[in-house]
């Protein structure tokens, strides 16, 4: 394992799909290495692009576009950040030796559609989930209901994330409605829907798992303490680590974590989805990179996520060891602006424990995430009432 120097022709070169916020942190922590670092989004200026060393502009969800950025840039990595991209040209790159894709093309490929993973968590690896169909009709999808999932069910396009096209359906009078806005929130419109039934859980979590290499140079899985956290209309709001389980649940949800990233190979991080209820856990669905729950992790551990990532993807060695009690909570827009500022940074940091993060989004809107609020405790209650405290003392101005 050896890396090279930035901005010279020996440089270790890593090219970010995707330069949110979580991009962001995953970009620092390669630039302490010394790694040169490239960052793409849909649009300029996305927070990765303002640490990294190069960015560019490009539709990622275009193959042409996408393969010929990275024939350009000659990474060594290739990092998804997101969902929407042409991840077949990512399965060619890989195949080709063009570049590593972190942690596989499959698993991005696998990951982008709830309908892959979901058949390969429940059918393939035999976890437990809620029970699902898939519907690409309204009758087919009212069929299912009635038949197979019942209510109170939850209704999703197979290709969306952070909750958009997302409803929870009580009664059938609901159904129709829930059918538009899923076609209307699919990423791609495949006009198709997973149908699940609602598990009544006590609390959910993200289980970060990361697969890295061991002193014997063999890929071995780690886990971090588990996550909880708070979701609002699809989107978290809250997080805290470590939530406090019982023993069997804790291992069950390792099991089902090592399975599902196992089966999807290769090298990074992997925020796995469970819900819990006593001794029991569910499987819900996983992401092949940082999560955003997971942003916590920059308070509570020594390696965050997204310093987990960096190394696992350069094949250095890491440590999920908890520091401690924290929590996260994220500051919203509130408001629709553009080159906006952010008032009461101070009065936030004045709350003890209490760290910001703000992500230099250059356009603001009402449930946009621009920062989030990290704090630590004697326990996650405390640090959860610091973190609210810290997020609230700040407020989004227009000039
Ligand atoms: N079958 C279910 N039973 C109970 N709650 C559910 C179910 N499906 C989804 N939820 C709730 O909705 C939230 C979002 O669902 P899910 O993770 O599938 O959507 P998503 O669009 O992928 O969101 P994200 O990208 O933020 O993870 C879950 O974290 C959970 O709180
Ligand atoms: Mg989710």
């Amino acid at each position: 394992m050896k890396i090279g120097t930035a901005l010279t022709p020996g440089a270790t070169r890593v090219m970010l799909l995707g330069s949110g916020e979580l991009a962001k942190e995953v970009t620092i922590s390669l630039q302490r290495y010394g790694v040169e670092v490239i960052a793409v989004d849909r649009y300029q200026n996305a927070p990765a692009q303002h640490v990294a060393h190069r960015a560019h502009v490009i539709d990622m969800t275009d193959g042409t576009a996408l393969r010929r950025l990275i024939e350009q840039e000659k990474p060594h990595l290739v990092v998804p950040e997101i969902e929407a991209i042409a991840t077949n040209t990512l399965a060619q790159i890989e195949r080709e030796g063009i570049a590593e894709v972190i942690p596989t093309a499959r698993a991005v490929q696998l990951t982008m559609n709830r309908e892959g993973i979901r058949r390969l968590a429940a059918e393939d690896l035999g976890l437990p989930t809620s029970r699902y169909a898939f519907a690409d009709t309204l009758a087919s999808l009212q069929q299912a209901i009635d038949q197979a999932i019942g209510y109170p069910c939850f209704i999703k396009p197979v290709m969306s994330s952070s909750g958009k096209g997302q409803s929870r359906v009580e009664r059938e009078d609901e159904v129709t409605k829930a059918w538009s806005y899923a076609k209307s929130g699919a990423r791609v419109d495949q006009g198709k829907v997973i149908v699940e039934a609602c598990i009544d859980f006590d609390f959910e979590i993200t289980l970060l798992t990361v697969r890295a290499l061991n002193p014997d140079g063999n890929t071995e899985t780690y886990f971090c303490e588990p996550v909880g956290h708070v979701q609002k209309q699809g989107d978290y709001v809250e997080s805290w680590q470590p939530q406090p389980m019982s023993v069997l649940a804790l291992r069950r949800a390792q099991d089902y974590a090592r399975k599902v990233s196992e089966n999807l190979g290769g090298r990074g991080i992997f925020g796995v989805e469970l819900f819990i209820k006593g001794d029991q856990v569910w499987f819900s669905e996983v992401s092949p990179r940082p999560h955003d729950t997971g942003l916590v992790t920059l308070m509570s551990q020594a390696q965050s996520e997204f310093e987990l990532h960096a190394r696992a993807m350069l094949q250095l060695p890491v440590s999920t060891a908890l520091r401690g009690p924290a929590a996260s909570a994220v500051i919203y827009g509130g408001l629709h602006g553009e080159g906006i500022a952010f008032a009461g940074v101070d009065a936030a940091l004045r709350v003890p424990g209490t760290e910001i993060r703000l992500f230099g989004k250059p356009v603001a809107y009402p449930r946009r995430r621009m920062g989030v609020a990290l704090a630590s405790g004697v326990d996650t209650d405390q640090a959860r009432a610091r973190a609210r405290q810290a997020a609230n003392a700040i407020h989004l101005l227009k000039d």
